[in-house]
């Protein structure tokens, strides 16, 4: 059924054991790179401080409001910290979901952070809670440099946000001073977190093994308890601290150039961000979608698809949604759904076609979860070296729409970390909520050795 140019073409999305080990070795290089005072600067893979320890003692309970930005949707949580009658930590959440607007992820950072708090305020009202300062814990899911956990400047946007005005200024501050420009309610943020550190967090509280976060969404990134002895942008070390590693952007000083393919590079220079996030760019979900419709276009030309003929809709970027590939790669034998698809695009595909374009998604797809396992065997493989047990016995808490809703990526990303990692142990859970429950868990530790100093 499928012509040998459709294999032919696809041949090149496939990578050996070999090419992984690589890849993997790589990033363990960029990583270490990373941790390094001197080689900071220079590493791609930034490897950022978190604050967040491994030794809280002790929390507040009450009522914390969390914000979650940076993934497909913004949304506003009201969550309570409690203990059960056996001790255990019981946390409820209710959220509600905005959508960013255009304007406000690519105007100014006033304007964006002037719609976040006016959602906070839509919010309070909903809940009729205007009038009560709540503590504040802020999912960021940027690379951000922290002082401390409440203090952080933005790296750089990732993602397709551009606001600007933001870059190199303090989250935190502009959150705030939105905030008091409305002056119609008062917050006392208290920590600001990634969305890996925040996912790592709330699957904790089920496993106390949890000590990486993996979010395959949008974007691409992962989290790790790091000997404090090796955080050497922070003073002290005893413990651990969280370390976000923001590895999207490996492969950003050349680390990928003999990996990546025309595709990518055509992915990348129509991004807002080119030469940037390259890693996650064969990843995420922000970029798999349009991956497979140039591999499309591309088959269009060599007239080995649609018998030679596109659609104007295919034709424009972006338009070929990733959820598009989930839905495709899961399609009965009848590619009712693929069909479908397709013609929404403007074709009208044979059987054959549904056929090739669903080689095509398999092709992106499997290499996603592919690079994607390598980079996580990095990171375990380094802390089992770090702890120099024989067999570490490790959680992974993972979030994404990627990971969680297409049907074969979890499989083939495990079997590959599997793989990769002889003598250890791991058991992946996924996070329910885990961004607005893990942000309000910290904030809570926050809260309280902030009362405790005060
Ligand atoms: C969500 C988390 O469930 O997953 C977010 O709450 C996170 O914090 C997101 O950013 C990542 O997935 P996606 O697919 O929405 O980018
Ligand atoms: C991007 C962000 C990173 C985030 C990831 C997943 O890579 O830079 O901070 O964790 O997306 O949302």
């Amino acid at each position: 059924l499928i012509s040998q140019e459709v294999e032919q073409m696809l041949l090149e999305f496939q990578l050996q054991e070999e090419d992984l080990q690589v890849l993997m070795c790589r990033m363990q290089t960029e990583m270490e790179r990373g941790l390094h005072l001197e080689t900071n600067e220079e590493a791609s893979v930034k490897m950022l401080p978190t604050y967040v320890r491994s030794t809280p003692d002790g929390s507040e309970v009450g009522d914390f409001l969390a914000l979650d930005l940076g993934g497909t949707n913004f949304r506003v949580m009201l969550v309570k910290v409690g203990e059960d009658l056996d001790g255990q930590w019981k946390v409820e959440t209710k959220h509600k979901m905005y959508s960013i607007p255009e304007d406000a992820m690519t105007g100014t950072a006033e304007m964006l952070f002037d719609y976040i708090a006016e959602c906070i305020s839509d919010y309070l009202d909903q809940q009729n809670m205007k009038h009560k300062k709540l503590p504040l814990g802020f999912t960021f899911s940027f690379p951000v440099r922290h002082e401390d956990i409440d203090k952080g400047i933005l790296l750089n946007w990732t993602k397709g946000f551009k606001a600007s005005g933001a870059e190199g200024n303090n989250v935190v501050g502009l959150l705030r001073d939105a905030i008091k420009r409305r002056g119609d309610f008062e917050m006392d943020v208290v920590a600001m977190v990634n969305d890996t550190v925040a996912t790592m967090i709330s699957c904790y509280y089920e496993d106390h093994r949890c000590e990486v976060g993996m979010i395959v969404g949008t974007g691409c990134n992962a989290c790790y308890m790091e000997e404090m002895c090796n955080v050497e942008l922070v003073e002290g070390e005893e413990g651990r601290m969280c370390v976000n590693t923001e590895w999207g952007a490996f492969g950003d000083t050349g680390e990928l150039e003999d990996f990546r393919l025309e595709y990518d590079r055509v992915v990348d220079e129509a991004s807002v961000n080119p030469g940037q996030q390259l890693y996650e760019k064969m990843i995420g979900g922000k970029y798999m979608g349009e991956l497979v419709r140039l591999v499309l276009m591309k088959m269009v030309n060599e007239d080995i698809l649609f018998g030679g003929e596109t659609s104007e809709k295919l034709k424009n970027r972006w338009t070929f949604e990733t959820q598009f590939v989930s839905q495709i790669e899961g399609d009965s034998s009848d590619f009712k759904q693929t069909s479908n698809i397709l013609r929404t695009l403007g074709v009208q595909p044979t059987m054959s076609d549904c056929y090739t374009v669903r080689l095509a998604c398999e092709s992106v797809s499997t290499r996603a979860a592919l690079v994607c396992g390598a980079g996580l065997a990095a990171v375990l493989n380094r802390i089992r070296q770090n702890r120099r047990e024989e067999l570490l016995r490790i959680t992974v808490g993972v979030d994404g729409s990627v990971y969680k809703l297409h049907p074969c990526f979890k499989d083939k990303f495990h079997a590959t970390v599997h793989k990769m990692t002889p003598n250890c142990d791991i058991t992946f859970i996924q996070s329910n909520e885990g961004s607005g429950r893990g942000a309000a868990l910290i904030s809570a530790v926050a809260y309280k050795m902030a009362s405790l100093i005060g």
